[in-house]
């Protein structure tokens, strides 16, 4: 990877997101016009220039992380992982001033423990620095400079830099959160799968902090939602230089002035008013304007407004148990919004028994620990 290379060399790379999210992915990165994007579930595959890999990480809303391939290998032992990962030129973006972080993921091979095979590679790149230029990285797990990740499945390793750094669902506006706060990037996978056609009226009944709202509001604003991120992962390597960040600089203005002040009407609701407070000031910090009401989605009445999208993530788990009702009056009240679009999170299987409509959607996704069932109903 020398300078040129950066400028004009195609790069295999991959695009991870929550498990049951890739087809939403696929269709994003398609959208975005990146290239050789398939359907693939460890991740999406795509290929393109670095800047590609930048444009990915300032571009998608629904990607966690963003890697770059950097080797595959046979690896059905601890010496040949060792000799592969060794013979990759890490001193083109490590130097023994950097600290890193290798993870890794083991699958249906020789090697079976993640800790024991991310120890093997961070040797293999610390000794290579070392016999170059007698010095060795230190490792860091908290806030590493470079992050490593080894795919090791069928004794085949995979090595990636992943370009993030942070995950990308840390916009950088939502520094304050209720209960249950849900991931940037699950929200935008509502908004795309529900259909929502960023014009219509949108509202999330049960806003929380406020993320489906704002993600809403600027993926209708076409803002693409790493403008705002102080830095990605990749700033921080040691090939990355004036003349890079001065490229960086002039893609994150061209996506600056494709930001258009389209306003659709975006209202967010909550019946708890410390909750709103929250909402409020990270949508200031987003920069976006949106309608909040202090109501109970029980008392939601539509009015005259035409039919728009109601997209919510409702209370689950001890929430639920304490208010056994809520489920019913939730269904009831959704039942009312004819020639609604709705999409609902739901992290129990109550929300669905209850709703006497069959959804035209059904997607099953790990919100964390709990397995969701994202629905989609067209309320006749
Ligand atoms: C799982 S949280 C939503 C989290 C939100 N998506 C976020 O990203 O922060 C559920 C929200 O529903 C609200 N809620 C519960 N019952 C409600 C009701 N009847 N009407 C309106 N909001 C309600 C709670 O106050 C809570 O903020």
């Amino acid at each position: 990877m020398t300078k040129h290379d950066q400028d004009e060399t195609q790069f295999d790379f991959r695009a991870t997101t929550l498990p049951g999210a890739e087809e939403a992915l696929c269709e994003e990165l398609r959208e975005l016009n990146f290239s050789g994007v398939r359907l693939n579930r460890g991740g999406i595959p795509f290929r393109g220039t670095m800047q590609d890999g930048w444009r990915a990480c300032l571009e998608s809303r629904i990607a966690q992380r963003i890697l770059l391939l950097l080797d595959r290998f046979p690896a059905d032992s601890a010496e040949s992982l060792y000799a592969g990962a060794k013979g990759v030129a890490w001193e083109r973006v490590i130097s023994p001033r950097h600290t890193l972080s290798v993870a890794a993921v083991c699958r249906g091979s020789t090697l079976q423990h993640s800790n024991f095979a991310a120890l093997k590679v961070k040797d293999a790149i610390c000794d290579r620095l070392r016999d170059i230029s007698g010095a060795r990285p230190t490792v860091s797990r908290d806030d590493p400079d470079v992050r490593v990740q080894l795919y090791l499945a069928n004794n085949k390793a995979s090595l990636s830099l992943d370009l993030s750094g942070e995950p990308l669902h840390r916009r950088g506006y939502r520094t304050e959160a209720g209960e249950a706060p849900l991931r940037e990037t699950l929200a935008a996978v509502m908004l795309r799968v529900c259909g929502w056609d960023r014009d219509t009226l949108l509202v999330d009944p049960m806003c929380g902090s406020g993320t489906i709202a704002i993600e809403a509001a600027l993926w209708a604003a076409n803002h693409a939602p790493g403008l705002d991120r102080e830095r990605f992962g990749f700033e921080r390597w040691a090939n990355f230089d004036d003349a890079q960040a001065e490229r960086l600089r002039a893609l994150r203005g061209s996506l600056r002035r494709a930001v258009r002040p389209t306003r659709p009407r975006i209202v967010a609701a909550d019946r708890d008013e410390q909750v709103l407070e929250i909402a409020r000031a990270n949508a200031r910090r987003a920069r976006v304007k949106l309608a909040f009401r202090h109501q109970s989605f029980l008392d939601f009445q539509v009015g005259g407004a035409e039919p728009g999208a109601l997209v919510m993530n409702p209370p689950y788990g001890v929430r639920l148990e304490k208010e056994p009702d809520l489920v019913h009056g939730i269904a009831a009240a959704i039942s009312r919004l004819h020639g609604w679009r709705v999409c609902l999170l739901a992290g129990s299987p109550d929300y669905e028994r209850a709703i006497p409509i069959r959804p035209l959607r059904r997607v099953m996704l790990s919100n964390g620990p709990i397995e969701c069932a994202l629905l989609v109903y067209q309320v006749p």
